[in-house]
């Protein structure tokens, strides 16, 4: 591969692709948009610029494109699935990924009792590695002939192995960046993993040029757990750059955000408008406490939830005259830990309806499914929105919640979200493992003076406008790589 003076293609890689395609009955593939934050960021970027895009085929449909498309061009995107070994991929994302690294990312084992790191665990641990190997493979195929030059940007923590196995595979005249969603925490939560697996995922990671991370915070925490397990890496006092045989690898943050101005457009759209009035139809005249999050242990849904049933034990003024909806996305489902939690949120949410409801009022409403425009339209007309998670790398719905809300509605932010670094000054702070001070954060929010909550609301709404994820993507690409 040589490199020209050219405008650079972007390589993407990542688990979940931008799309997902349904075969029709003529034997035909549609294509459908995929849903999540990190599609929806992207997606909207390939205008822009020069994408190849390299993700896992999910369904039998997917698997069914990738035989007949190699590699196919699908709505300005240049579209590569790789097809796993099923077993393998199981491992790799159903054991491995989540909830293994989920959980170590987001302090969520319970550690007296688990993980049980077992033999099967190793052997998924293989199945990690296989698909970690198919997917540098598949990225180096396809750059091969390319004369421009490449950066490539491995996202998350599936693909943790990718920087080094496309080393061995391209060599230095590619830029490797990968990108990290979500927390990294510093050393100590590192210890569940055992160390010949913790080593291969940092040595793989200083095997790129540069490190993204959501804040500054991950940045250090990366920066001190190198220091700390590695023996030849070494940062010199610097908080965001490892020296590792050799060679200097930086970790910076570049705080992700929202599409502005698409989601700005879908507040507008018609069908958004519909939902509205008909969540407003239901709510009728109660302030609205509102929660948008897939269905994750690390959202907190459980201690909102104590939360508010806080609030109406200990302020009964409010029964009948406020509601909490709690949307909530399904997500990885085949984990038993997400199918326990979802169990115990509706559980728990029952319990506080069979508790303070009366004829006309329940007093938490729990709409499981995935309505983006339902979505929006709630944020819209919230009063409260409640944002608590135990750990999040960003939290979008907090930035999203800001832009689209017209009611100048009060932000519950946890001082455990990315989000919390850019707009916790505006928000009220949140400590997520205290339901009690959750409580009294609702109650103020609720009593909090018009001019202060339109001064807070126009502040968090300037803030997110301010940093659109068209800069996030062009600050990774286009900032040079310092020696
Ligand atoms: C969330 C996280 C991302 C992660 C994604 C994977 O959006 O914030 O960091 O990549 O989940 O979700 P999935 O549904 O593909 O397991």
């Amino acid at each position: 591969m040589t490199t020209t003076g050219a405008e650079p293609l972007i390589v993407i890689a990542s688990n979940r692709g931008p799309f997902t395609f349904k075969t029709k009955k003529d034997g035909t593939f549609q294509a459908k948009r995929g849903a999540g934050g990190l599609v929806t960021a992207l997606g909207a970027l390939a205008q822009q610029y020069q994408v190849m895009w390299v993700a896992a085929a999910l369904s039998k449909s997917d698997r069914d494109w990738a035989l007949h498309h190699p590699l196919q061009t699908v709505q300005g995107i240049d579209l590569k699935l790789i097809t796993p070994n099923k077993e393998d991929y199981d491992r790799y994302y159903n054991v491995i990924a989540n909830p293994l690294l989920w959980f170590i990312h987001h302090g969520l084992w319970e550690i007296p009792r688990h993980p049980l790191i077992t033999e099967a665990t190793w052997q998924a641990w293989q199945g990690y590695i296989n698909i970690n190997r198919a997917f540098a493979k598949a990225i180096a195929n396809s750059i091969q002939d390319e004369t421009r030059p490449v950066i490539v940007l491995p996202q998350d923590y599936h693909l943790y192995l990718v920087p080094q196995f496309l080393r061995e595979l391209v060599g230095d005249a590619v830029q490797i960046q990968p990108f990290i969603h979500i927390p990294w925490p510093g050393p100590d939560s590192w210890r569940i993993l055992p160390a010949p697996m913790r080593n291969a995922i940092l040595i793989s990671l200083l095997h790129a040029n540069r490190v993204g991370f959501q804040t500054q915070k991950d940045a250090f925490n990366f920066v001190q757990t190198c220091r700390f397990y590695l023996p030849d890496a070494h940062s010199h006092g610097s908080r965001d750059s490892i020296e590792y045989k050799d060679k200097r690898v930086q970790a910076r943050a570049y705080p992700i955000s929202v599409d502005v101005e698409k989601v700005l457009a879908i507040a507008n759209e018609n069908q958004t408008q519909l939902l509205q009035n008909q969540l407003m139809q239901y709510i009728g005249g109660r302030r609205l406490i509102l929660r948008v999050d897939r269905i994750e242990p690390s959202k907190n849904i459980l201690r909102g939830l104590e939360a508010y049933r806080g609030l109406l034990e200990k302020y009964p003024a409010y029964r009948g005259k406020v509601q909490m909806l709690a949307l909530l996305v399904p997500s990885r489902m085949e984990v038993d830990e997400y199918q326990t939690y979802l169990k115990d949120i509706m559980a728990t949410a029952g319990l506080i309806n069979a508790k303070f409801s009366d004829e006309l009022w329940e007093p938490v409403r729990i709409i499981v499914g995935n309505n983006y425009h339902r979505a929006i339209a709630a944020m819209q007309i919230s009063d409260v929105l409640l944002v608590n998670p135990v750990a999040d790398g960003m939290n979008l719905v907090a930035k999203e919640g800001a832009l689209v809300n017209a009611r100048d509605g009060v932000l519950l932010l946890s001082e455990f979200a990315g989000a919390f670094f850019e707009m916790g000054d505006h928000a009220l702070t949140i400590s997520p493992f205290d339901i009690h001070s959750t409580t009294e954060a609702m109650h103020r929010a609720l009593q909090m003076p018009p001019a202060e909550r339109h001064a807070r609301a126009e502040a968090l709404r300037a803030t997110v406008k301010r940093n659109n994820v068209r800069h996030w993507f062009e600050n990774q690409i286009q900032e040079e790589a310092k020696p």
